[in-house]
């Protein structure tokens, strides 16, 4: 076996890294081996782009703080699923739509009231969709691309209600149908709080936090959903994987460790003891919030992020000492060789979890708000993939290590 005869194809990507491709890997038996797929470009896509160095990301090729500012999220659903931003007609007609397929049939709400309130939400969503997705599962047929769009319109519009159910459940709390004279956000926060008229300064910052997580490339979650829907499973219950795999206080779950990460440190005086943990090759305390696979920079994200804590936190006279504890942490970190040297910014959780508190939720429903507002990109990604020319069930090799073959005695 050798390297030497290995046709290299080079391949020019529209923006950041180009990818080659070695198209006779398997007939000089060979085999490329990249642990957590740090540099694997599993997929082709032209959803979202994150260029990690100059802490940019891109839905569709727009910046996602422009979006933020001057968009809203169902505006964010139409261009992730139909490549473009919606004019007014398309977005009212979209909207519309969304509202229509938000009705959860019996069973399934019989289901939802049967939740277990001492379960994680996160655990309970999982319960949801996959009851969902089991009683639907062959609703639509995923060889027909009208037929794929309408089972993800149907979980985009779903997904308040199944989240605003777990949310409710987790607090022992009845749960509320939606309503239809009711906007999205509108339509989620009564579902959990029961209150139709709440302030819109936090409707607004709900409807910017689900677009800051609306999609972010192939993360462990999305890259999970295209794994489990490249064997043709339903859709509902590639969208389940994926909130298995957002779920782990690695990517989606930091956001409740994060908080609670801050309720242990409790104040200014203990941050640099805790900054001196998350340094100690020794202690497994890290940093919950802080970090990331591809941002070697600020994730943009968590600049928006910081500005919503602080608008909401301004407007609800919170006294959280959280958010001071947080901005000191940052400081301090940031003045550190250890997380300068490693690049170690605060990413998207690191200032959710303190707004999202401050509105009111419970640190271990911050989960299941954060898969409310990346469905739509675990959409976006389902429907690509089943649209790619080079489409093909997900099935990658390994380097084995084990034991060559055994006679038995
Ligand atoms: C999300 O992929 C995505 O896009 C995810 C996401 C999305 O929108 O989908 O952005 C959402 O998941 C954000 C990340 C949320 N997770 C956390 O905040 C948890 C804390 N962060 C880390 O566990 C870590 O930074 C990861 C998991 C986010 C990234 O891990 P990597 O890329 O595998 O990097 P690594 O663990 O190999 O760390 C590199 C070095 C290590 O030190 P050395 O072994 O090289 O000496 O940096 C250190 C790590 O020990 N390090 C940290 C740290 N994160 C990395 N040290 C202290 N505190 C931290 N938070």
């Amino acid at each position: 076996m050798t390297t030497d005869n290995l046709k290299i194809k080079h391949n020019k990507a529209t923006l950041g890294n180009d990818v080659i491709s070695i198209e006779n890997l398997l007939d000089e038996k060979l085999f490329y081996y990249d642990p957590g797929f740090m540099s694997t470009a599993a997929v082709k896509s032209a959803i979202t782009y994150i260029n990690g160095n100059k802490g940019q990301l891109l839905y569709r090729g727009y910046p996602v703080d422009k979006l933020a500012e001057n968009y809203e999220y169902i505006d964010i659903c139409y261009l992730l699923l139909n490549k473009k931003l919606p004019n007014k007609n398309e977005k009212n007609d979209f909207a519309k739509e969304i509202i229509k397929l938000n009705k959860v049939d019996n069973d399934t709400w019989t289901f939802l009231e049967s939740l277990n309130p001492n379960s994680h939400p996160v655990g309970n969503l999982m319960a949801a969709i996959s009851f969902a997705a089991s009683k639907n599962h062959n609703k639509w047929s995923l060889k027909i691309d009208s037929e794929r769009k309408q089972c993800m319109m149907s979980l985009i519009s779903q997904m308040p209600v199944f989240v605003a159910a777990c949310i409710r459940k987790s607090n022992n709390l009845q749960i509320i149908q939606p309503r239809n004279d009711l906007n999205y956000i509108e339509n989620f926060l009564y579902m959990c709080f029961d209150n139709s008229n709440i302030d819109n300064s936090i409707i607004e910052a709900m409807d910017k936090i689900l677009t800051l997580h609306a999609d972010h490339e192939q993360n462990a979650s999305t890259s999970t959903v295209r794994m489990a829907g490249s064997t043709s499973t339903p859709g509902y219950a590639a969208i389940v994987a994926g909130i298995a795999a957002l779920w782990g206080p690695a990517h989606g779950g930091a956001n409740e460790a994060c908080l609670n990460m801050l309720k242990t440190i409790g104040t200014i005086e203990n941050a640099d003891k805790y900054i001196n943990k998350a340094k100690d090759k020794n202690d497994p305390f890290r940093l919950m919030g802080f970090g990331h696979r591809v941002y070697k920079n600020y994730d943009p994200r968590a600049i928006i992020m910081q500005k919503i804590c602080h608008k909401v936190l301004q407007q609800l006279n919170s006294d959280t000492p959280y958010f001071k504890l947080a901005k000191q942490l940052e400081y301090n970190a940031l003045n550190d060789d250890y997380f300068i040297n490693k690049k170690l910014y605060p990413n998207i959780d690191f200032y959710s979890g303190i707004t999202l508190d401050a509105i009111g939720f419970d640190s271990k429903t911050f989960t299941a708000i954060f898969a409310l507002g990346r469905a739509v990109g675990w959409a976006a990604h389902w429907l690509e993939m089943f649209n790619a020319d080079d489409f093909k069930i997900s099935r990658p090799r390994q380097w084995y290590n084990g034991p060559v073959e055994k006679l038995i005695d």
